[in-house]
């Protein structure tokens, strides 16, 4: 799969696999953790979650399908890139701590591999990053970043980082809602974040399946044998310094999207994309789910 880079030079790869709506019955775990486990053996290495998905359900089976995945010799952790979050409200300098271990315990892991501010809360944001930073350093989490920032906050961010410690792991990426029908971020916000080499984390890449069904990228799909959702997929995922989250819950989607992240797009098939979803003209407040 294509990948992209965190400011470290870390590699991720351009698609990975979201999880809201998991853990919320019980009844559909079960199906829930195979499912998640099959999505790992048919290739995908990074998986979204959040202590607020299911309320910690979700933490939980992310944790199971890891296991079973690693158990069955499917992957080995460290090929895996295991996001989680972190509620604003709890995001104070100990609170950040606190939530990180009990999201460590839901997961049976023993470290996260990128943890993120869900949304900017009422925590000072410099206890919220002091906290990511001793959390780097004390192993527990490998990355930390944040969700739902636009180019204002993260000045806000990027001035009290510049007057910390010197060489203190600063913020990886910023996961927001971008996708064929939310183009706002490229306005300002993308061009920001490329300038800093700071991949941005597209959420919600399908609209939450809206564009599954929009006719202008099913008439670009159909020639080439592919769908309305994969066309949006395989134009996110294709934006330099982006890579994106999409959910899907059965087999067919699951490979459908992984496939969807090697399709080259050509000229004509941009130029389609372009009148169906023209791109931003002006500053637009960053749209949240
Ligand atoms: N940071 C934040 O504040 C935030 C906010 C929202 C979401 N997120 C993260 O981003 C992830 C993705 O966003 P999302 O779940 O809102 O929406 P999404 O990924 O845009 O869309 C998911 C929907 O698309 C359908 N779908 C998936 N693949 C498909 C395909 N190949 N063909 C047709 N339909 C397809 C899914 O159906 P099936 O389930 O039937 O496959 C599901 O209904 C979340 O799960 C979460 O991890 C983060």
């Amino acid at each position: 799969m294509r990948q992209t880079t965190l400011p470290d030079g870390t590699p991720l790869p351009v698609l990975g696999l979201g999880t809201w709506r998991l853990g919320e019955d019980a009844g559909r775990r079960r199906d829930e953790i195979r499912t998640l486990h099959a999505a790992i053996a048919m290739g995908y290495r990074l998986i979204d979650t959040a202590e607020m998905y299911g309320d910690g359900g979700a933490e939980q089976v992310v944790g199971q399908a890891v296991a079973d995945a690693v158990r069955a010799g499917d992957v080995d952790r460290g090929a895996l890139y295991v996001v989680s979050k972190v509620y604003p409200h709890n995001a104070s300098r100990r609170g950040t701590v606190a939530a990180c271990e009990r999201s460590l315990k839901r997961l049976g892991l023993d470290h996260i591999d990128l943890y993120l501010l869900h949304w900017r809360g009422s925590h000072p944001l410099q206890d919220t990053a002091a906290a990511m930073q001793a959390l780097v350093a004390a192993g527990k989490i490998r990355h930390w970043g944040v969700s739902n920032f636009d180019v204002d906050d993260l000045q806000a961010l990027a001035a009290l980082l510049n007057q910390g410690e010197p060489g203190a792991p600063g913020c990886a990426t910023n996961q927001v809602y971008y996708s064929l029908g939310e183009r706002g971020p490229e306005f300002s916000l993308l061009p920001w974040m490329r300038e800093r080499q700071m991949p941005l984390m597209a959420y919600s890449p399908i609209d939450q399946g809206a564009l599954a069904a929009d006719p202008a990228l099913a008439a670009i799909a159909q020639p080439r044998g592919l769908t309305a959702a994969q066309v949006a997929l395989a134009w996110i995922s294709s934006q330099p310094g982006v890579l994106a989250i999409a959910k899907a819950g059965t087999l067919q989607h699951l490979q459908q999207n992984l496939a969807a992240s090697a399709v080259e797009l050509d000229a004509a098939e941009r130029q389609a994309i372009e009148t169906r979803f023209p791109r931003p003209r002006r500053k637009t407040p960053l749209a949240m789910i």
